[in-house]
């Protein structure tokens, strides 16, 4: 059977070295696997696009397709988990790397990787959500895990009408924590208000360049998906017994601190790692999302959904210039 797919190809020698095109594929072209699966939605993430324009730190061999959500419907199973017609989602592990992943109408992966998707969330909610909610999710699981309460007192969330800092803002707000969101972004404030946050703040509020190592305290905890300067930061200006999530590396991967944020202030600097999170743990945060913590009511607000020809002509080159505000879905159209 034929399924269309976007196919990053390398033109080794040619500018530019990546191109991206929509092509015919055969079911045979995908990698073994236990479950075959009818991919209905998929969703834009910054490693998408990295992948995308050939970061062979995401994507080490190309022709590839991205694509680290999906969500549809099981075509075929050989593992006793789950039957044609099962709806379910996968997100992280390796695909969209190094297997090929939700931008083609089909993919084939390991049972390991696949998750029933919860009563309570349609198939596109979840990829609202995707990756960026399961990240926003961890963080929020391990700061309370600490016993990290609203009434310590404002978190930062930086890269605020990202895919993972909106979502960060909705769940904080939602489970009652005072949100002070950082964006560069001018006309941000509506949206971010939308998703629940009280306070605004531009990006230089996040960007010390005193030298200092303790800097004085402006937040209880913060959500970070910068990096660089602005996770030291948010180590340094950090209160008593605050926590900082860290999660990605927008600005820079580069991390320079002295440990007075930990040893004089108790801080505690969690890491969130989504694509390898025990499978168990992604069913809990899927439940939790789709129940307790469901924050659907803002996702008209947070999602923009489009085609493979829009997704590949405009929105991937969007994110790598961070000018995307919320969650690209990406709906594949299927004429069979
Ligand atoms: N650890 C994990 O498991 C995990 C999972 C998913 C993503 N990530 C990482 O998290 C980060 C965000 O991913 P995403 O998919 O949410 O990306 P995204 O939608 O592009 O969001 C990133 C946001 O960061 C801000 N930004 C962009 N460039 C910046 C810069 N140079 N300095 C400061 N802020 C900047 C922008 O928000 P404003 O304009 O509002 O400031 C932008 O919208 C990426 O590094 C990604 O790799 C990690």
């Amino acid at each position: 059977m034929k399924f269309r797919a976007l196919m990053i190809q390398e033109n080794a020698g040619s500018i530019p070295a990546f191109v991206r095109e929509i092509k015919e594929r055969n079911l045979e072209d995908l990698p073994k696997g236990e479950v075959l699966i009818k991919v209905l939605y998929s969703s834009l993430n910054y490693k998408d696009a990295l992948s995308a324009s050939g970061n062979k730190g995401i994507t080490k061999v190309y022709p590839h397709t991205p694509g680290i959500d999906a969500a549809g419907i099981v075509e075929l199973s050989t593992h006793s988990d789950f039957i044609s017609g099962d709806e379910v989602i996968v997100t992280g592990y390796d695909l969209g790397m190094n297997t090929a992943g939700g931008y083609g109408e089909y993919i084939r992966v390991p049972a390991q990787w696949v998750v029933h998707k919860p009563n309570g969330l349609s198939l596109q909610d979840s990829m609202v959500l995707g990756t960026a909610g399961i990240t926003a999710a961890i963080g929020l699981f391990k700061m309370r895990s600490l016993g990290f309460s609203p009434n310590q007192g404002t978190v930062v969330v930086t890269g605020s009408t990202g895919g993972v800092g909106s979502m960060a803002v909705a769940l904080l707000s939602k489970l009652g924590y005072a949100v002070k969101a950082v964006s560069g972004k001018e006309n941000a404030a509506e949206y971010l208000h939308f998703l629940g946050a009280k306070e605004i703040a531009p990006r230089s509020f996040v960007d010390d360049s005193s030298g200092k190592a303790l800097i004085k305290p402006k937040w209880a905890g913060a959500f970070d998906t910068v990096g660089g300067n602005v996770l030291a930061t948010l180590l340094k200006g950090c209160g008593l017994e605050g926590v900082v999530v860290s999660t990605g590396l927008v600005q820079s991967p580069e991390l320079k601190t002295t440990v007075f944020p930990f040893i004089l202030n108790g801080v505690s600097l969690l890491g969130v790692g989504s694509a390898e999170t025990p499978h168990e743990t992604k069913e809990q945060l899927w439940q939790l999302l789709a129940g307790e913590w469901n924050i659907s009511d803002k996702f008209q607000a947070i999602s923009k959904v489009v085609s493979l020809e829009e997704l590949s002509d405009i929105y991937i080159d969007k994110i790598l210039r961070g000018e995307i505000m919320g969650r690209v879905v990406v709906k594949h159209a299927h004429q069979s």
